[in-house]
C-alpha cells in the first residue's frame, strides 16, 4: 500500500515536473535536466515460455507464419511482404486488393532458407508488391488452401510537406513479458509504422540451435503488428550472430535472411544502410557496426543521401542508429563518439531533426546540442548548444531479458534534459510542415500517459 501510494505521488510528481521542463526548455532554451524518480514495479526481464500464446504457430499444414512487411521503394507506393512455411518452400505468391478476399492484383517473390549451427530455417519467402496507391487499405493473402492467411495494411499518404504521419520509434525489445507489454502499448497507440532501432529478437543470449529457434519465437510474436504496418529494421549488436565457437562466421546470418530492406531503391550497396521517405520525412537508417569511416561505403553513401534531402518535399529529417552518440548513462557510456566524430558535424550542417538510438535499456532525450567543435587535438570535450543540432532520443527500452539499464552518471550532464530507467516507446506524430509531437511512454501506465511528451519544432522550416 505504501508503495503504491508512494509511486503514485512519484509519478504526478514526474508528470508535474516534466510540463516544467518543457515550458522551460521552450521558454530559455535550455534547463537543468531531469533525472525522473519513477521507480517501475520489477517485472522479471524473463523471455516468455516456448509455450506462451504469442509464439503459437498458425493452424493448417505449412501455414505461413512470422509475416512482416516494411516500405519496398524510396517514397512508399511498395512494400516488402516477408513469411515463413515450415514444411515445404510453397510458392511465394501474394495475392491482394482493396476489399477482402478480392483480390484484384498478384505478384510473386523469392524464396530462400539457410542454417546456422545444425538449426535448418523454414522457407522465408520476400515478395515486392509495387505500384499501390498512397492512403489506401490493401488486402493480402499469402499461403495455400486452407492453410492461407489474410492480414492489411495501409499505404501512407504522398509525400509531401503536409503530410500527416505518425511513426513509433521502438528498440531492443527482446521477447520477454516486458517486451510483450511494451508491444501492446505500442498498438494502442496511434502508431502507422514503426522505426526499429537495432536488436531484434535477443535470440543470441542463447546457444546453438536455439539460436535459428528463438529467431522463430521472435518474428511470430511480434506479427501482431508487423503483419498490418511496415517496419523500418536497423540492426544492434545482438543482430550480428557471430559465432566462431560454433563455426558461425558470417555476421547478421539471421537477420539479413529474414529481415529484408529497400536498400536498393536509395542506392545503397548494403541492406544494412538505407534511406526512405514516406509522407514528410525523409528517413535515413544507419548500421552502428559495419564501416562508417571516412571512404568507406557507408560513409560515401551518408554524403551522397545527405544531398538528396530536400526540406521543401520532406521537411522531417529524422536518423536511426543503435549505438546512441549521446548518453549520460553507465550502461554504454561514450560508445557512440567513433561515430558521433565522423558524422555530427554532417548533422549539424543539414539539420538533422532529430537522431533515435537504441543499445542503453533505458530512456534518454537530450537538448539540442554539438560537440563538432572537439577534435583529438583541440578542445574539451563538452557538447555546448546548438540551435542547428538535433535532438537525440534513446529509446533503447523495449525490454528484453538483460532488464534495464539504471544507473546514471552523477550529476546529471547539462546536454541531458530527460532521462528514466522504464520500459516504454515513443511516437512521433508529424502535424505540418512545422510542429510534431513527440512522445514517450513507459508501460507501467495507461496509453494516454506521456511520460516525457514535447512539441519538435523543424529545423529547416523554424530556422
Ligand atoms: C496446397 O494445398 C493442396 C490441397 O489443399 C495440397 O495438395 C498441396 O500439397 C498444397 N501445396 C503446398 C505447397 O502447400
Ligand atoms: C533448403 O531447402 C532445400 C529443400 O528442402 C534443401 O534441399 C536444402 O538443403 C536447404 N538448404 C539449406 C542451406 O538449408
Ligand atoms: C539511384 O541511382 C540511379 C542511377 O544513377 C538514379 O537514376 C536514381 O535516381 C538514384 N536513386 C536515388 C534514390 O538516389
Ligand atoms: C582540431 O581543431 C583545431 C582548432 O579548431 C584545428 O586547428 C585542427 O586542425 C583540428 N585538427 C583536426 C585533426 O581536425
Ligand atoms: C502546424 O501545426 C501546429 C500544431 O497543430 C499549428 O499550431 C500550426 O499553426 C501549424 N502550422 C501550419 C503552417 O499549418
Amino acid at each position: 500500500m505504501m508503495a503504491a501510494v508512494t509511486r503514485m505521488e512519484s509519478t504526478l510528481l514526474g508528470i508535474i515536473i516534466t510540463s516544467f521542463v518543457v515550458l522551460s526548455f521552450l521558454a530559455n532554451g535550455k534547463a537543468a535536466g531531469i533525472t525522473s524518480t519513477f521507480l517501475r514495479s520489477e517485472y522479471p526481464a524473463v523471455d516468455m515460455p516456448l509455450d506462451h500464446k504469442v509464439f503459437a504457430v498458425p493452424k493448417g499444414y505449412n501455414a505461413p507464419q512470422q509475416v512482416h512487411i516494411t516500405q519496398g521503394d524510396y517514397d512508399g507506393k511498395a512494400v516488402i511482404i516477408s513469411w515463413v512455411t515450415p514444411d515445404e518452400p510453397g510458392d511465394s505468391k501474394v495475392q491482394y486488393g482493396t476489399s477482402e478476399k478480392k483480390y484484384e492484383f498478384s505478384a510473386k517473390g523469392v524464396v530462400t532458407n539457410y542454417t546456422y549451427y545444425q538449426y535448418k530455417s523454414g522457407y522465408i519467402h520476400h515478395c515486392l508488391v509495387g505500384g499501390l496507391e498512397y492512403d489506401t487499405k490493401y488486402y493480402y493473402e499469402i499461403g495455400n488452401g486452407s492453410s492461407s492467411r489474410e492480414f492489411w495494411f495501409t499505404t501512407p499518404p504522398k509525400v509531401d510537406p503536409n503530410s500527416h504521419y505518425t511513426f513509433g520509434i521502438i528498440g531492443d525489445l527482446g521477447q520477454t513479458f516486458n517486451s510483450l507489454s511494451t508491444l501492446e502499448h505500442y498498438m494502442n497507440s496511434a502508431g502507422q509504422a514503426v522505426l526499429y532501432v537495432g536488436d531484434l529478437s535477443y535470440a543470441d543470449r542463447y546457444e546453438y540451435n536455439d539460436i535459428g529457434l528463438r529467431w522463430d519465437t521472435w518474428a511470430r510474436f511480434v506479427e501482431q503488428s508487423t503483419a498490418y504496418q511496415s517496419w523500418m529494421w536497423s540492426t544492434g549488436n545482438h543482430d550480428i550472430d557471430y559465432r566462431p565457437s560454433m563455426g558461425e562466421i558470417t555476421p547478421f546470418k539471421n537477420y539479413l535472411h529474414r529481415y529484408a530492406t529497400p536498400y536498393l531503391a536509395s542506392n545503397s550497396s548494403n541492406p544494412l544502410w538505407y534511406a526512405i521517405r514516406r509522407a514528410s520525412a525523409h528517413i535515413i537508417v544507419l548500421s552502428s557496426y559495419s564501416p562508417f569511416v571516412k571512404y568507406t561505403p557507408q560513409y560515401l553513401w551518408l554524403a551522397e543521401e545527405l544531398k538528396k534531402v530536400d526540406r521543401e518535399k520532406t521537411p522531417w529529417l529524422i536518423v536511426l542508429m543503435h549505438i546512441p552518440m549521446y548518453n549520460s548513462n553507465d550502461a554504454h557510456f561514450k560508445e557512440g563518439e567513433s561515430m558521433r566524430a565522423v558524422f555530427e558535424s554532417w548533422f549539424v550542417q543539414y539539420k538533422v531533426d532529430v537522431v533515435f538510438a537504441g543499445h542503453v535499456h533505458a530512456y534518454e532525450r537530450s537538448y539540442r546540442i554539438s560537440n563538432i567543435q572537439y577534435n583529438i587535438t583541440s578542445g574539451i570535450w563538452y557538447p555546448i548548444p546548438d540551435k542547428s543540432a538535433p535532438v537525440y532520443v534513446n529509446v533503447g527500452d523495449g525490454g528484453n531479458n538483460e532488464g534495464l539499464a539504471a544507473r546514471y552518471r552523477d550529476p546529471q550532464p547539462d546536454y541531458s534534459a530527460f532521462r528514466e530507467a522504464s520500459y516504454g516507446h515513443s511516437t512521433l506524430e508529424l502535424m505540418n510542415r512545422t510542429h510534431a509531437l513527440y512522445h514517450w511512454n513507459r508501460n507501467d501506465e495507461g496509453k494516454k500517459t506521456a511520460a516525457d511528451a514535447f512539441v519538435l519544432h523543424n529545423q529547416y522550416w523554424q530556422a
